[in-house]
């Protein structure tokens, strides 16, 4: 596989796709970055990378079809807590269907959850359906399968993350274990599955680099950051109105729920996979940047 081919990142402004269009950059591959404002910071950096930037829409089939034209691979991201749910499928499914129309290789689909219907999760069904109508759409394509970002404990732009540290406790207890993986992993990770197109292509990749509970984070967070994280009393209602019910109701899913725990797939692709601890390691590192 010759990685300076051109690979169509969608969402290549927010947190995923940004990572993986680091990554291919990283690796040689060309990229165009999907985005609906290419004016946007997020957007004009990826350009100074070297990555082309465009405008599209995932609501705009034209638009993809010119933004896919003469791409080996695409990558797909979308945003259900953002666009709501019936929106994500939609967006999810215009992708396929034009990648499948202009003939893309290879497409890396960001997904969620089990892979299984009947969660009552939004965004788990939503990612279902989208992948249900790949394959029968018979677009080659693997599906990359996070159960919870690291930046759910710090990153500012998430929702509340007050809510990680004192609601999902409440509702999932503390002490069961997490799989926890970094953004910046999942773009590894997706540069890895597109330059090995021959043991990818058809395959649901779970990814997990580290496996820790909730207390053991809080522990891990003190130690590295030198004080506990910040939390204040915010009413389980006033969260789900930020997250259209949605995070409530998958860390009401975790509590008796089974994800797969093994890191070992993860490590066999991406052995430097950030633990929980390094990465905090890492956030500390860019505040005292930050202050400086
Ligand atoms: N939080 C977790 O722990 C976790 C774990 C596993 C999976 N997930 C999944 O991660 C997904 C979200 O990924 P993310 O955090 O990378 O998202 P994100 O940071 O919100 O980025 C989404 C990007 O999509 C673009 N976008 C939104 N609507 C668009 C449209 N109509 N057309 C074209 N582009 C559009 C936006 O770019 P522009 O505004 O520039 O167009 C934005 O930068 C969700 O599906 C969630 O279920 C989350």
């Amino acid at each position: 596989m010759s990685v300076d081919q051109l690979i169509a990142v969608c969402g290549a402004t927010g947190r995923q796709g940004g990572a993986v269009a680091r990554s291919l950059l990283e690796e040689g591959w060309k990229v165009r970055a999907l985005t609906r404002r290419p004016d946007r910071p997020e957007a004009t950096a990826l350009a100074a990378l070297g990555s082309e930037v465009v405008e599209a829409d995932m609501e705009d089939v034209e638009s993809l079809r010119r933004a896919f034209e003469g791409a080996y691979g695409v990558f797909s991201v979308q945003n259900g807590l953002l666009s709501g749910f019936d929106r994500e499928v939609v967006q999810g499914r215009n992708v396929a269907d034009v990648a499948n129309h202009v003939g893309v290789a290879h497409l890396v689909y960001a997904s969620a959850g089990t892979g299984q219907r009947g969660t009552g999760i939004a965004s788990w069904e939503a990612k279902v359906d989208i992948e249900h109508h790949m394959r029968e759409l018979g677009l080659p394509h693997t599906s990359l399968r996070p159960e919870a970002f690291m930046e759910l404990m710090t990153d500012k732009s998430y929702y509340p993350a007050v809510g990680t540290w004192r609601i999902w406790p409440r509702i999932s207890g503390e002490d069961k274990g997490i799989a926890w993986m970094a953004v910046r992993d999942v773009g590894v990770v997706a540069a890895s599955v597109f330059g090995r197109p021959e043991s990818y292509i058809g395959r649901s990749l779970t990814l997990v680099a580290d496996v820790k509970s909730l207390s053991e984070c809080r522990d891990i967070y003190h130690d590295v950051m030198g004080k506990p994280p910040v939390t204040f009393p915010l009413p389980v209602w006033l969260f789900d109105r930020f997250t259209r019910g949605d995070v409530t109701a998958i860390w009401r899913w975790v509590k008796t729920g089974e994800f797969e725990l093994d890191t070992a797939a993860t490590r066999a692709i991406h052995p430097g996979a950030l633990t929980v601890k390094e990465w905090m390691v890492l956030q500390r590192e860019s505040a005292n940047q930050q202050e400086v």
